[in-house]
């Protein structure tokens, strides 16, 4: 049957990477965590205390970074890498969460990620999630998502995933970090996060997982045949 490209963008904390995986894994796709990849090099910078706002640090530090998912056997998900580092329970923690959409914003984090994820593309069978996925990475993508949940359950679904982590973590911080993410995401200057044209919205706020599930492979279907 035909490969194609699924591109999955939405707003912080509405399912994207649970419906990515389980599509990719029910179509036998890659599933790729586009938002991890801006995470580890995120994790990079804190690290090794580079001032991202400089363009020209930013950019030596980039040419340090290598990135690869791999997959791990036991939680049968992917993993990210670091330069051979599994980092990805560490990119996953609030400090992280504070700059990632900051470091986002720099043209040649974007550059840098974007032309990694167009090689991922290129023997299609993929499913990627992210913002700019639909508009930036792929726009000739066969079949483009634009996921939205309403506000009240993507705090509590995110609250509950950092609480499991971090029982310190308050409701507080979890809404002003969805909120700060989706204002600096949506106004950047290179590739803000945008609904592509022809996307189509699914809202998942009162959708099971299973119901997700189902509408999107019937979106695929339509495409492959
Ligand atoms: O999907 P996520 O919440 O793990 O993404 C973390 C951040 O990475 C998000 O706030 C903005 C940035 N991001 C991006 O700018 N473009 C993407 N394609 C994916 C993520």
């Amino acid at each position: 049957m035909k490969k194609i490209i699924v591109t999955i963008d939405g707003y912080s904390s509405c399912g994207k990477s649970t419906l990515a995986r389980q599509l990719a894994s029910e179509l036998g796709y890659t599933f790729i965590d586009s938002g991890a990849m801006y995470r580890a090099i995120t994790l990079y910078f804190l690290r090794n205390h580079i001032n991202w706002k400089d363009k020209k640090k930013a950019e030596t530090a980039l040419q340090n970074i290598s990135l690869g998912f791999v997959f791990n056997n036991s939680t049968g998900k992917s993993d990210i890498y670091l330069n051979d580092e599994n980092v990805e329970a560490l990119i996953r923690d609030m400090l992280v969460s504070e700059s990632v959409s900051d470091v986002s914003t720099i043209k040649e984090v974007r550059d840098f990620a974007v032309a990694q994820q167009r090689k991922m593309g290129k023997q299609k069978g993929i499913v990627m999630d992210g913002r700019d996925i639909g508009t930036t990475v792929f726009p000739k993508a066969e079949l483009k998502i634009f996921m939205i949940a309403d506000t009240a359950i993507r705090v509590e679904r995110r609250y509950k995933e950092l609480f499991a982590k971090d029982p310190n973590i308050t409701i507080e911080e979890v809404i002003n970090n969805l909120a700060m993410r989706d204002y600096i995401d949506s106004n950047r200057e290179v590739s803000p996060l945008r609904k592509a044209e022809d996307a189509i919205v699914l809202d998942n706020s009162k959708l099971t997982m299973e119901e997700q599930l189902k509408i999107a492979l019937k979106w695929v279907k339509e495409k492959v045949t």
